[in-house]
């Protein structure tokens, strides 16, 4: 079975839906570790208590990105997991540490990329009058937020909507497409061509592959 190292920030949400789908037998991996970089985040208390080894590497203990990033690397590799999933990880990953984890290195962001990267994605999306929004699962390039597609899920912009209320609806969606995306890489059903992600058919038939994409819904604002 393969084995993944989970890297959060915060509360770590997305941590927990890949635990859930790990504990109803419907994503196959071993979570080696969780690691975050804030001491005293929420999410490392929820894994802890879950039985998952968890480590903290602080960021603020380092002189500059480059020794961070060493240190994460190292601390990862003590592990040596098949998969790296940046949950909710708030840092920027340089060059080396991207390399040295390339094809094994997800990231999921909420925003439909190639649209809003960086920070404030919900905001932006309100900003510009959007009508759909949501979230997307890839493969880590050394580019900010890009690299290629694995999944993504879509959700309407509601009249009314506020940077919660978008940001809870996408949150959702990230909840099913991060174990979805682990879930067909678990099966090694992923290949990256040309810079985009082709997915292999099953080696058995497993009907919950395409129950898992959400609802797509695009609709003008009411006048
Ligand atoms: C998620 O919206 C994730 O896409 C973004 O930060 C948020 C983290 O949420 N990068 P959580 O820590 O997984 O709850």
């Amino acid at each position: 079975m393969k084995s993944i190292v989970i890297l959060i920030s915060g509360r770590g949400s997305n941590m927990h839906a890949i635990l859930d789908a790990i504990a109803d037998g419907s994503l196959p991996v071993k979570v080696a570790a969780v690691i975050c970089n804030r001491p005293g985040a929420a999410g490392l208390a929820f894994a802890a208590a879950a039985g998952v080894a968890t480590r903290v590497v602080d960021h603020r203990e380092f002189a500059d990105r480059a020794a961070f990033d060493a240190k994460l690397a190292a601390c990862i590799d003590e592990f040596s997991p098949d998969g790296v999933v940046l949950a909710g990880f708030m840092r920027i990953l340089g060059d080396d540490f991207v390399r040295h984890f390339a094809g094994r290195l997800f990231n999921i962001h909420p925003s439909l990329l190639p649209a809003f990267p960086g920070l404030h994605t919900h905001r932006s999306a309100l900003a510009e009058g959007v009508r759909v929004h949501g979230c997307t699962v890839h493969f880590v390039t050394p580019k900010l937020d890009h690299g290629p597609i694995i999944v993504q899920g879509a959700v309407p912009v509601l009249d009314g909507d506020d940077e919660d209320t978008l940001a809870a609806r996408v949150l959702v969606a990230e909840h099913r497409i991060y174990p979805q995306a682990l879930r067909w890489w678990a099966a090694d059903r992923l290949r990256v061509e040309d810079g985009r992600v082709r997915l292999l058919p099953p080696a058995t038939p497993d009907p919950a592959v395409n129950a898992a994409a959400p609802a797509l819904l695009i609709a003008p604002a009411a006048a």
